[in-house]
């Protein structure tokens, strides 16, 4: 009986290490961050702001979702993570692109931002959606 117990806790070690397994501690500040920082404009749900895909009578875009319906998940991680912590400007936007996506750099830690992006990777759940992005991921590699 007690010889089987730290075979027990390896297991659950290792499960709890493989690459894909969110952290449930990450995905909970994550939440946290989300709410605080981006729900106002991306919306408590992840829906965006309503008719996101027309811009807004200034020229600008509105806030796109980050559910599934959006486009956020076509984006490589270190896309993200860059235009989350920048905003969206060179190299990451054409030059002079008028955005009213703010850069989180001077108010977020760099494993803040990475929470909140496994908060919002925690709603691609569609195998559809996973086998694209798993993909997107392997060509952004190269
Ligand atoms: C003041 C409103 C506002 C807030 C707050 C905000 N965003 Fe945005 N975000 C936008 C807008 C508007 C866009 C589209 C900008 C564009 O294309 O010019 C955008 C775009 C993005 C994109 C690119 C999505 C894509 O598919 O191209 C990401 C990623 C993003 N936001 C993440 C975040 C995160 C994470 C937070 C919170 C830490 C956040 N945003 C907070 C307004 C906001």
């Amino acid at each position: 009986m007690m010889r089987s117990l730290p075979w027990m806790a390896l297991c659950w070690a290792l499960s709890a290490c493989t690459a894909d397994a969110p952290d449930p501690a990450q995905i909970a500040t994550g939440a946290r961050v989300y709410e605080q920082h981006c729900a106002a404009c991306h919306g408590a749900k992840l829906e965006g702001q309503p008719n996101w895909r027309a811009r807004l009578p200034n020229g600008r875009l509105p806030a796109p979702p980050h559910d599934e319906s959006g486009h956020t998940w076509h984006h490589s991680d270190e896309l993200l993570f860059a235009i989350t912590k920048h905003g969206m400007v060179p190299p990451y936007a054409p030059p002079g692109h008028e955005s009213d996506m703010p850069g989180f750099g001077d108010r977020l830690t760099d494993e803040e931002i990475r929470a909140v992006l496994a908060f919002i990777a925690s709603h691609w759940t569609s195998k559809q959606v996973r086998d694209a992005r798993a993909e997107i991921l392997r060509n952004a590699r190269h």
